[in-house]
């Protein structure tokens, strides 16, 4: 018997297959995975707004719907975002958002400080960003202006978008062509106020805060404001203590939280294609701390908010790597079957934590960080990101199933990291989404769920996968990397079955 263990060991070790038991307590589903944690972000950097979803009305031949790529509009309403954060980052605290409204030949033009000093037109202003949530569906997310705006300037802007009449900014916003307010909910009150949103101690932020959210009013019960405070970077745990301490809970909704997965702030972060599997297995460390970050900014949370009404957003997530030459201070860079581990496994750690984490927006949505659309001219691609965040869409505002699971780990050198991450969600139908990321590098899975006495009949899935970890669509070969059927899944006596292969993404749906 001893001896057919170590016969099947060294089998699996040799064929580079490991093995992976997870179990799901569907009997304990309760929390709701707020489809939030899907959302978006697009700032005035590089190639994002202009270029990638803005190409102005007049003398494009790319076709376009009120100055927005029509490609656009479609891939993201496909995608289901639902909510966009706009228009930074850092770039939010130094908006004048009254020079992006009115006639666009009148606007005035300011210099984007932190990104390369390019003029910015401001041809992209309110009306345009809000149009476009409109048009694809999503909930816009307002980054205020807390770093050199004033607190008059955001309350403004506040009862520019949501007040329906009577107010000099509602009479403005009509005179401007909208007569109906938007219904603006979601309003961050400045960005990483640590950094490039004012260099701000915690303390003096917290108290920032309360002035600023003061004067930022609910006008109406369709625009009951969803305040945002600016979160900490990565493993700041005393900034959220702080705020936690000194902000008076009614009036902060949430707190944001950023994480990058990026190799060193100082030093070369490493190129986005091309790249060793030493550098891989260090991305995957960063992407994994996440699981840590979330996990202990909860626990402080939840000294101070043990019912958990405050959510914890995290408003920027992704990959950093070195730019691709695209420009000054543009961050473009190419996205591979390594963006896509990032998004499989970063979003199973949040649906994981659903019960604190309500939000958050992939950084960035085109032509910078770890974009899920990358453009050049009239030509479109989508990303091996987009496709994960289309495949685990399914699980927007579905119920979290918890999941235990004991996976082998995969290691490089002496360091160890775990191999499969997985979450699971019932949705309406009572069907089960289950979605397995393996980010071993060389080694599948072989994975059994089981289902704990549920009696599914049906099962069906598809997979993201590819020959190399450094893949990645281009513009002469836009599906190198693309969404395929899996049927590898197979359901017996209550248990599912599958072999995961090497670095991929595999979303199962369970049926009765
Ligand atoms: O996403 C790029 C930048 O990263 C954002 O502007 C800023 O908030 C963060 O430091």
């Amino acid at each position: 018997m001893k001896k057919y263990l170590i016969f099947l060991f060294s089998l699996s070790v040799f064929s580079g297959i490991s093995q992976t038991k997870i179990t799901l307590n569907t009997d304990l589903a309760k929390t709701k995975i707020n489809k939030h944690i899907y959302g978006h972000f697009a700032e005035h950097l590089g190639r994002c707004i202009y270029e990638g979803i803005y190409v102005g009305e007049g003398n494009t031949k790319i076709p376009n719907t009120a100055g927005v790529r029509n490609d656009i509009i479609t891939a993201l309403k496909d995608l289901k975002v639902p909510n966009l954060r706009w228009p930074g980052g850092c770039f939010a605290d130094a908006y004048q958002w009254k020079d992006g409204i009115g006639p666009k030949a009148n606007r005035p033009k300011m210099v984007n400080v932190w990104w390369g000093g390019v003029t910015e037109d401001n041809s992209f202003g309110t009306h345009d960003f809000l149009d476009l949530c409109e048009r694809i569906g999503a909930e816009p997310y307002l980054a205020g202006n807390v770093g050199s705006g004033t607190v008059q300037d955001l309350s403004d802007w506040v009862s520019y978008v949501n007040q329906p009449t009577g107010s000099p900014m509602s009479d403005l916003r009509i005179k401007n062509g909208r007569k109906e307010p938007w219904n603006v909910k979601i309003w961050g009150v400045g960005n990483e106020a640590w950094g490039c949103g004012g260099n701000m101690t915690a303390d003096y932020y917290a108290n920032i805060y309360r002035q600023y959210a003061t004067f930022m009013k609910d006008i109406t019960p369709e625009s009951k404001l969803y305040k945002v405070a600016s979160g900490a970077s990565s493993d700041d745990f005393a900034w959220t203590e702080t705020l936690m301490k000194n902000i008076p809970h009614n009036m902060m909704s949430a707190l944001a939280l950023h994480h990058y997965s990026v190799l060193s702030w100082v030093e070369t972060k490493g190129p986005s294609v091309g790249f060793s599997e030493a550098t891989y297995f260090k991305t995957m460390q960063e992407a994994w701390k996440m699981e840590e970050f979330v996990t202990k900014h909860s626990t402080i949370m939840d000294k101070y908010d043990p019912e958990k009404k405050i959510d914890l957003i995290v408003d920027e997530w992704g990959g950093w790597y070195d730019t691709d030459a695209d420009g000054k201070g543009a961050l473009y860079q190419q996205n591979t079957m390594r963006d896509a581990m990032i998004a499989g496994l970063t979003l199973n750690i949040f649906n994981n934590h659903a019960d604190r984490v309500r939000g958050a927006n992939l950084a960035q949505i085109v032509n910078v960080l770890q974009a899920v659309i990358l453009t050049k001219e009239e030509k479109m691609i989508l990303t091996p990101t987009y496709h994960v965040m289309k495949m685990y869409n399914v699980h927007q505002d579905a119920t979290l199933v918890p999941i235990h699971i004991e996976s082998p780990s995969y290691q490089f050198g002496d360091k160890k990291l775990t191999a499969v991450s997985a979450s699971a969600s019932k949705d309406a139908s009572g069907a089960l989404n289950i979605s397995l990321t393996n980010i071993d590098y060389s080694k599948s899975q072989e994975i059994s769920i089981n289902l704990r006495g549920e009696d599914f009949t049906k099962v069906s899935g598809q997979i993201l996968a590819s020959g190399k970890i450094s893949d990645h669509n281009t513009f002469e070969q836009p599906n190198k990397v693309a969404i395929k059927d899996f049927s590898g899944a197979k359901l017996d006596k209550g248990v599912l079955k599958l072999t995961l292969p090497a670095y991929s993404v595999v979303v199962l749906n369970v049926k009765k």
